[in-house]
């Protein structure tokens, strides 16, 4: 069984819902999943091991959090090049942190990102069915490409 782990932060728990919606997707293609908190990672040992990534974070002042950006300085430590990734977040109408998570995990950690880009959802459409359908989806075309 393939081993995926999802590593977020959330603030008021959009992105935290994403996270959970993405599990499920992955799961139902018949991944194993941890889904973490990042403030749960202490370093690059908790990340090593797992055969995809889903970075997720939401968008605060037009940037990513100041944990996520530490967050990444771990995951940089863990060797990711060639591992399959993807990202996603949660925001309002800009919506800077997911494609800039992604960018990183592509051009600097060498990864081999889901040609779906990132998943960037305003937190209307996350408390909507069309959310849980495009997380869902997201994790299961994530999970095809590791089967
Ligand atoms: C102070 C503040 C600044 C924000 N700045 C942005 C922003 O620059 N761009 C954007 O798209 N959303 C912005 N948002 C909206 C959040 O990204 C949005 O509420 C998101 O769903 C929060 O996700 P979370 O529940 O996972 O923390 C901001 C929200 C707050 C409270």
């Amino acid at each position: 069984m393939k081993k995926v782990l999802i590593a977020y932060s959330s603030r008021t728990g959009k992105t935290e819902t994403m996270a959970n919606y993405l599990a499920e997707g992955l799961r139902f293609a018949a991944c194993e999943v941890e889904v973490k908190k990042i403030s749960a990672i202490e370093n690059e040992l908790d990340i090593i091991g797992y055969d995809a990534y889903l970075f997720g974070c939401p968008t605060y002042h037009k940037d990513m959090t100041g944990g996520m950006k530490q967050f990444l300085f771990k995951a940089e430590l863990a060797d990711l090049t060639g591992k399959l990734g993807g990202a996603f977040g949660s925001h309002t109408h800009s919506g800077e942190s997911a494609p800039m998570i992604y960018d990183t995990m592509q051009h600097v950690f060498k990864m081999d990102m889901t040609d779906l880009g990132a998943l960037n959802l305003t937190e209307t459409t996350v408390a909507a069915e069309d959310g849980l359908k495009a997380c869902q989806d997201y994790g299961k075309a994530m999970g095809k490409k590791l089967a």
